[in-house]
């Protein structure tokens, strides 16, 4: 069936009613216009022998060009203690932590991982890592030891930055990691100090390292950081990403987020999360913004306070919490938060009523913007001086060629549903590879793939679905394959399943994405127990925990259900589209492939 827009209820844009008039005016203009070429021109510093490095263009060029003195971070710790740093605190400090780095032998490609809750050192951590040339891994403080046995194994990460409180679950599984020499404890008020060989101290290092550091000089396809990401089948894939990336972090901040120079930025994204990496760091030091970071847990009260008292103007947030802030009973009515001037939202679908709420709550509208982990920067966005079809995800970013195409790569008519994919050589932050799979890799593009080291004109396809109505305008449908969301985090069935499986009580495990209002999908799995074992509330709870506690307290399971028999194909696949049609009383499908169940 053809689709369109459901047309009547538009937000409309007029360029007058701005308050402050939007670093893009005229997006039409701007599509026609744009040029990756001239836009590297205008933003990014490279050095005199053509060489470049992103902690340079985020940091460094700033204080040389005078604006040392700007605040670069408002932070707010747990406990409500404050601190600004300016960007020459930031240049100094990371200078010092590089320092820390080359005097533990990190060396260009080497990964140094960062374990670390939302704190100005992980900043200046992840800041020093890509000055001296190694590749920065962020983690969730959330992730417990098989998730982080999995990404450290994986990457061979040599080094370690964590704190005394998280310290423990490395200690479990250091001796199953043969390539972690050092770990550095970051001391912020722990009074504890963990005692094991080839422990580190940083402010003890950090208070004799030099503030001078020659910053290592890369090509912009060095890679910069990486970041695990879940698929619907195997383990979590490593997202290698380059320094080049910082060009369309830089014009997404300033274009979509539309963050002016007196702008007070607050991206509550954390940076264990692409978009706490991108958006919380990349993009708007790039452009020479003033942010902030908030320690502390969500909550209506905070995150209203956090508004307030720093008089937040740009605001990039996800649905899951808007939905949370819509549900609650503390009201935006009761902060002044008048300085808010332009709303975004990323990582799911973000619903009309979320838009219609934002638009009486704080007098605007939230934009939507879609990307991905492996896209490395916004790639389909609403933008501010747009008409808002709530619902939509919005347009192509300039530079970027976006089209809906079928299996084989051809682009199908508009209106009608297929896979959401992307001209690869038009997106400057796509990922480098995924790390030690070149296969996985490939299976992202359709087309002319690989053509020597340039991605041709393949496409690279997202694995969600969706269609585009007679504006342009993209809109989403579902994903592809049975990858889960969860609150906005990305969660692969496969993990929750191993980590069932690892309860004597359980012979095997599916995992599926439940619709759900407030968190977009919920955990559920279907459970096979041993013969004799009886499926009891206490059980469920058992279950529960253990995934919470051993693979991470975002990814467990809210809701388990215990039955007989998994539906499988003939070669023993779970069919977690059966699973998923079952709990939804729809149609199962084509079941050709499917045992008898
Ligand atoms: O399914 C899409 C959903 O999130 C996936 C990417 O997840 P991740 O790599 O964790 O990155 C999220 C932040 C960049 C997509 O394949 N997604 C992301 N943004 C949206 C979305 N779904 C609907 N609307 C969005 N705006």
């Amino acid at each position: 069936m053809k689709k369109s827009s459901p047309g009547a209820h538009i937000i409309k844009k007029d360029l007058k009613k701005f308050p402050k008039i939007p670093n893009v005016t005229n997006y039409e203009e701007a599509y026609k216009n744009f040029s990756w070429e001239k836009a590297e021109k205008e933003y990014i510093d490279f050095f005199p022998d053509g060489t470049m490095n992103a902690a340079y263009n985020m940091i460094d060029r700033h204080v040389e060009k005078g604006k040392g003195k700007k605040t670069a971070l408002l932070f707010e710790s747990a406990t409500g203690e404050k601190e600004k740093y300016t960007y020459e605190d930031l240049r100094r400090e990371s200078n010092k932590f590089a320092n820390v780095l080359e005097s533990q032998d990190v060396e260009k490609g080497d990964r140094v991982f960062i374990f670390l809750p939302s704190i100005p050192e992980r900043y200046i951590a992840f800041i020093g890592i890509l000055k001296v040339g190694a590749i920065a891994g962020t983690l969730f403080s959330a992730f417990q030891e098989a998730a982080l046995l999995d990404r450290l194994a994986d990457s061979k990460a040599k080094i370690l930055i964590t704190n005394a409180v998280l310290f423990p679950r490395i200690q479990k599984i250091w001796k199953d990691l043969p390539h972690l020499e050092k770990v550095i404890v970051v001391e912020r008020g722990s009074l504890n100090q963990p005692e094991e060989k080839n422990l580190v101290f940083y402010n003890k290092e950090m208070e004799k390292a030099s503030e001078k550091f020659e910053i290592v000089h890369l090509s912009k396809d060095d890679f910069s950081y990486m970041l695990y990401t879940s698929g619907t089948t195997g383990k979590p894939k490593g997202v290698v990403h380059a320094h080049g990336d910082v060009l369309q972090a830089l014009v997404t901040t300033r274009d979509v987020l539309d963050v002016h120079d007196d702008d007070i930025y607050w991206c509550t994204a954390d940076l264990g999360w692409v978009t706490g990496v991108v958006y919380g760091a990349l993009g708007p030091w790039a452009l020479g913004a003033t942010q902030v970071l908030f320690e502390g847990r969500f909550s209506p009260e905070n995150w209203y306070k956090v508004l307030e008292e720093n008089k937040v103007t740009v605001w990039y947030t996800a649905p899951t919490a808007i939905r949370m802030l819509m549900g609650s009973e503390v009201k935006p009515k009761d902060y002044a938060l008048s300085s808010l001037r332009h709303l975004c939202s990323v990582g799911e679908p973000l619903n009309p009523e979320a838009i219609w709420w934002s638009l009486e709550a704080f007098g605007l509208p939230f934009h939507d913007t879609w990307w991905q982990t492996e896209q490395g920067s916004i790639t389909i966005p609403n933008y501010p001086i747009m008409d808002i079809k709530p619902g939509s995800m919005g347009k192509p970013l300039p530079g970027i060629i976006a089209a809906i195409i079928d299996d084989k790569g051809n682009e199908i008519p508009q209106g009608e549903e297929g896979h959401l994919a992307l001209k690869a050589s038009t997106v400057q932050s796509l990922m480098k590879q995924i790390w030690g799979n070149e296969e996985k890799f490939k299976s992202y593009f359709v087309g002319d793939w690989p053509a020597g080291h340039s991605l041709g004109d393949a496409w690279y396809i997202s694995g969600d679905k969706a269609y585009k109505d007679e504006d342009g305008y993209f809109w989403f449908i579902g994903r592809a394959d049975d990858v889960i969301k969860t609150s906005g985090e990305r969660v692969g069935p496969f993990e929750v399943e191993s980590s069932l499986v690892e309860c004597e009580e359980v012979v095997e495990a599916g995992v599926i994405g439940k619709p759900d209002e407030l968190r977009g999908e919920i955990i559920k799995a279907f459970v096979v127990l041993k013969p004799g074992i009886e499926g009891t509330a206490e059980l469920i709870e058992k279950l529960k925990l253990h995934v919470k506690k051993h693979l991470a307290g975002h990814a467990y399971p809210r809701e388990i259900e215990f039955i007989d028999k998994l539906p499988k194909t003939r070669s023993g696949k779970i069919m977690r589209r059966v699973l998923k049609a079952k709990e939804l009383g729809l149609p199962i499908g084509d079941t050709s492939t499917l045992e008898d169940y």
